[in-house]
């Protein structure tokens, strides 16, 4: 799980290849590399450490001329991160040279092989294996670069996306994937072409882009064209699909925010209202999504949705088992992508698996999918980035809208997941006859009222930050919820730990008693999400129980609330929502207060450590 991106064209590479890989480094930020060619070297730096690191290096390091090159940035998987398993890996001849994302699984026996061969090794990395296995079968079968990848590749099993150079062949890079996303971005005229593990790298350069297929590998030719063949069996693909490009330089900027993290968890608002704009459609009391109209049968045939998911995006799932079970009646099975992929799940024809990602590239996630069409289910994707693996996999899907998400921390993903899954039950719930036409209409009218209210609790970011300041040098957090917001208990612990490393933990509320309780003490602050719908009493209960032995109470409540404001050491209000959408709003306080103590803590908070933002490696 790594960013690669690349240039060959006009332009001085360096600055293009620099700037990519700044966007890319949501990807993993553990060491990063650049390799250039000035028209007579291969001129190649790298380092543990941030692009920034790198870029210090290079300026006492190598040329930064010419105008073919490529880089990287890493998130270890084999071989810990520092300079020598930085990418990018010269082959032994030092005359190829590649970047990789993915892992090969069978690098162990082919580095055997190359070892009896006379290849010496520098790195831990499997990359290196795979640069050398390349040379040694362009060697032995004194083939062009392209055939002697393409066979490499027929060796290998894992996942990859690489990019290939040999000085000797200066006018051509080569592309493979399998797995991992690549994008390629096609310069006018065909003068110039970007190749990037996403198409953020080359927005403002070009809007047409193609996204290699799985078993894909292309010769980009300076000047001339990309040629795109089928790794198996050389076929070359006709007319591959050049797609146009939606986004926007704005949209990957941070817009006068401190962190993207920040101007994401603002940004929810617009978000969300992207997620519904044109599917709720309040005066004609109808929702559409294509996806789901276009397979109405499956959906009312279902007899249990499982969900797969990772992460935040399985927090959203378990919003959605709420939602699905209460509104369309539907049961419903939220399972971690990486357990269900390995514990032979039983799925039916009649099952429908929804993949939620932001990302679209979890492996765990894409791994299940896979599976549960193998078996025969109808898989549905709810995902952010367009045409990423899983989108591409599904057989139907609804993407949700929310614009890059940029920060490690998913904020405006896990929201706008939730609309899509309300939309999804609500829509269903109507057709199965489980909601009247009024009470839809009660909801629809809500729904759209939710962006405005996200509106009125960002203004007490101010507020949250005291709350913040007071509580940002403890060890531990607990978060608790119950229904509809328990799961927005564990992803407010979750928020927290990740991004300002302080131990955090999400409970049932009821389920203090069972254990949990014992670590209350006067030195342990307890998130309560305690609004009005919902189990309120019983909630208040449990508060109650936590104060008597001295926790500190941080009471998220509906507006006007007196009871929790009478125990509770500080209350933050949400205004009131129907109780399925309550997790609409109580996640936001959660993520402005994880935020502000990171920031305190002087943490990286779009980029914590050992993180990445697509966890494309299992
Ligand atoms: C947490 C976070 C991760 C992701 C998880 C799944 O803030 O971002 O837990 O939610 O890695 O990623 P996607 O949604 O891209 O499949």
């Amino acid at each position: 799980m790594c960013g690669i991106t690349g240039y060959i064209g006009y332009r001085k590479a360096y600055p293009i290849i620099i700037q990519g890989l700044q966007r890319l480094e949501y990807r993993g930020y553990d060491s990063a590399g650049i390799v250039l060619y000035d028209g007579k070297d291969i001129n190649l730096s790298k380092t543990k450490g941030k692009v920034s690191d790198l870029q210090a290096k290079i300026k006492n390091d190598i040329s930064v001329k010419g105008n073919i090159g490529f880089g990287h940035t890493r998130w270890a998987t084999h071989g810990v991160p520092n300079h020598i398993n930085s990418h990018p890996h010269l082959s032994q001849s030092k005359n190829l040279v590649i970047v990789h994302n993915g892992i090969i699984e069978n690098y162990d026996t082919l580095k055997k092989e190359l070892v009896s061969r006379g290849y010496h090794f520098h790195s831990d990395t499997d990359t290196e294996v795979l640069i050398n296995l390349i040379e040694e079968i362009k060697t032995q079968e004194k083939c062009k670069l392209g055939k002697a990848v393409q066979l490499a590749l027929n060796q290998v099993i894992g996942a990859y996306a690489i990019l290939v150079f040999d000085k000797k062949k200066p006018d051509e890079l080569i592309v493979a994937k399998l797995g991992s996303p690549i994008a390629m971005g096609i310069g006018k005229n065909n003068k110039e072409f970007f190749i990037a593990s996403d198409a953020t790298p080359f927005i403002e350069y070009t809007k047409d882009a193609i996204y290699l297929e799985d078993g894909e590998m292309a010769i980009v030719k300076l000047d001339r064209e990309i040629r795109i063949y089928k790794i198996n069996d050389d076929q070359l693909v006709k007319d591959p699909k050049i797609e146009q490009l939606e986004l926007s330089l704005e949209q990957i900027e941070k817009g006068g925010f401190d962190h993207f993290m920040l101007k994401e968890i603002y940004e929810q608002p617009n978000a969300i209202i992207d997620t519904y704009r044109g599917r709720l459609l309040p005066d004609e009391s109808i929702i559409k999504m294509s996806g789901i109209d276009d397979n109405i049968e499956r959906f009312l045939n279902a007899k249990r949705i499982i969900i797969v998911a990772c992460g935040t995006s399985w927090h959203a799932g378990l919003v959605a088992e709420y939602l699905f079970e209460d509104i369309a009646r539907i049961p419903v099975e939220v399972e971690y992508g990486s357990e269900f992929r390995y514990r032979n799940p039983i799925i039916t024809e009649n099952d429908i698996v929804i993949a939620i990602s932001q990302s679209g590239e979890t492996a765990d996630t894409l791994a299940a999918v896979k599976l549960a069409k193998s078996q025969g289910a109808f898989v549905y994707g709810v995902c952010n980035v367009v045409g990423s693996s899983i989108a591409r996999e599904v057989h139907a899907g609804t993407y949700t809208h929310a614009g890059p998400e940029i920060g490690v921390a998913s904020t405006k993903a896990f929201t706008t997941q939730i609309t899509v899954l309300a939309l999804l039950a609500l829509k269903l719930g109507k057709k199965k006859g489980h909601i009247s036409a009024p009470n839809f209409q009660v909801y629809l009218q809500e729904l759209i009222q939710i962006p405005k209210k996200i509106k009125l609790l960002l203004e007490k970011d101010e507020h949250i930050k005291k709350i913040a300041a007071i509580y940002k040098e403890v060890p531990n957090f607990l978060y608790l919820g119950r229904g509809y917001n328990f799961p927005v208990a564990l992803e407010g612990a979750l928020k927290l730990k990740e991004i300002s490393y302080i131990h955090a933990e999400g409970y049932p509320a009821a389920e203090m008693k069972h254990g949990p309780i014992a670590l209350i003490d006067d030195n342990m602050p307890v998130v309560v999400i305690a609004t009005r719908q919902g189990h309120y009493e019983k909630v208040v209960s449990n508060i109650q129980e936590i104060k008597s032995r001295h926790g500190k109470i941080i009471g998220i409540v509906s507006e006007g609330d007196s009871v929790v404001k009478g125990i509770a050491d500080h209350i933050i209000e949400v205004p009131e929502t129907l109780e399925a959408f309550t997790p609409l709003l109580t996640t936001i306080p959660l993520q402005l207060l994880s935020y502000h103590i990171a920031v305190m803590r002087d943490c990286n908070v779009d980029q914590p450590r050992n993180l990445a933002k697509a966890v494309t490696v299992e």
